[in-house]
């Protein structure tokens, strides 16, 4: 069945939603389950369809090699994006996933949790001392980027230039990417890969306790893996959990700033605050939608989506669906129904999602526990990447 009825339009880079989508969503959401995004592409809007939608063996996450020539070119980060878990289907999905999930479990995690509050105090300490920090480029950027170096055992005198080819694949994970973002993308993979192509020949050599050693494991136990997936995913482990966890980190402090009520109750009780990391995810996700292809015709809502079409899962829109969320456009950091899909859902389910409420929940009840936590400024959004981001939040801090 289709129907001939236009579903509304969404355009993810008009100023108004870039600065705040939620009125939007609200207003897809009531007018229907699908959105149009662009030619061929649908956006889901509402929580049940998305929650659905992410176990349907009808869509796949592995784009034929077209689509990701059309938005990155067809260099290194184009090679690089059609290698990585993300966007494979069964049965490599399966294979390249099982690769690095072993250094995600929630006991090899824990075994971080010290070294995350060391590296907190080391990364407050001059911005108490100053009484003021900006906390995108002081602490929320240099915490994840040394978390992961420790966790894969990449030196750490290179977690800046890491950092800096991160940052430029993540600008690269969108549809239409301008020429110099391809240009920086291809670079960056083609660093990354040498770079950490290197560290894995020197594991060879000397094993140590890392992600890198377990994949050099993973390739011996005849896993089927090719050097070029290995380096792939590797770097792609890398970046996965670099800046969405920033962003989680700079959204959630933006949301207390915004609610001083909110943060008194976390001052308060700060044993509140693994429900606030949750809804700071819930309330402002980093990832706003993941794309998915369609393989077979599916049906939303009356329409067919056909084969070869594109369905985003509006993660965004879902987390403030009022369908499912009592009082959705409120931040409630003690909110205990709150099954957000900010980390997705079914196969490709976050892999660090334990790690990265580890780091929210460690960041947050130190910034919980400071006597002073103030705005220093209006806060000022990055408008030029595909996440739900903050150029810069200065605030006054303190510790009595
Ligand atoms: C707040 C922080 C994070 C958020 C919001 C987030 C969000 C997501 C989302 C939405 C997906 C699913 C994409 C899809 O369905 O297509 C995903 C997948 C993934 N994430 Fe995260 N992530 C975070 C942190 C991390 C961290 C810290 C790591 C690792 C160190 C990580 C590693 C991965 C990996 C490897 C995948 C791919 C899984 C697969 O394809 O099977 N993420 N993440």
């Amino acid at each position: 069945m289709t129907t001939s009825a236009l579903a509304p339009r969404f355009d993810a880079l008009d100023p108004n939603v870039v600065e705040n989508p939620y009125p939007e969503y609200a207003r897809l959401r009531a007018a229907g389950p699908l959105c149009r995004l662009g030619p061929g592409s649908w956006g889901v809007t509402r929580f049940a369809d998305v929650t659905s939608l992410q176990h349907d063996p009808r869509l796949g996450s592995e784009f034929p090699a077209g689509y990701h020539e059309v938005s990155v070119g067809d260099g290194p980060a184009s090679a690089f994006f059609q290698r990585v878990m993300l966007y494979r289907d069964p049965p490599d999905h399966i294979r390249l996933r099982r690769l690095v999930s072993g250094a995600f479990t929630p006991a090899v995690v824990r075994r971080l949790r010290a070294h995350i509050e060391d590296l907190v105090d080391e990364l407050l300490a001059p911005a108490l001392a100053a009484g003021r920090m900006d906390l995108v480029s002081e602490l929320a950027y240099p915490l994840p980027v040394r978390v992961i170096c420790r966790l894969m055992g990449i030196p750490l005198e290179s977690a800046e230039d890491v950092r800096h080819h991160a940052t430029n694949i993540g600008r690269a994970f969108t549809a239409v990417v301008p020429e110099q973002t391809r240009v920086d993308a291809d670079e960056a993979v083609s660093w990354l890969r040498e770079h950490l192509g290197a560290l894995l020949e020197k594991r060879r050599s000397r094993p140590g306790d890392d992600l890198l050693s377990r994949l050099l494991d993973a390739e011996e136990s005849g896993d089927n893996l090719s050097a070029d997936e290995i380096v792939d995913n590797t770097v792609f482990s890398f970046f996965a959990g670099f800046e969405t966890t920033v962003h989680m980190i700079t959204t959630g402090t933006a949301a207390l700033l915004a609610h001083p009520d909110q943060l008194a109750r976390l001052r308060a009780d700060p044993s509140l605050v693994t429900t606030a990391v949750d809804e700071f995810l819930r309330w402002d996700a980093p990832i706003q939608g993941t794309a998915r292809y369609v393989r077979e015709p599916i049906e939303i809502g009356g329409r067919t989506i056909r084969r070869g079409r594109v369905l985003v899962l509006m993660i965004g829109s879902a987390n403030h669906d009022e369908r499912r969320f009592a009082r959705p456009d409120r931040l409630d950091v003690g909110r205990q129904d709150n099954p957000h899909v900010a980390f997705g859902g079914g196969s490709h389910l976050c892999l660090g999602a334990y790690l990265a409420r580890m780091e929210g929940a460690v960041v947050f009840d130190r910034l919980a526990r400071l006597a002073v936590l103030e705005p220093d400024g209006p806060t000022v959004r990055e408008p030029n990447t595909p996440f739900r981001a903050y150029a810069s939040v200065p605030v006054r801090i303190g510790d009595g």
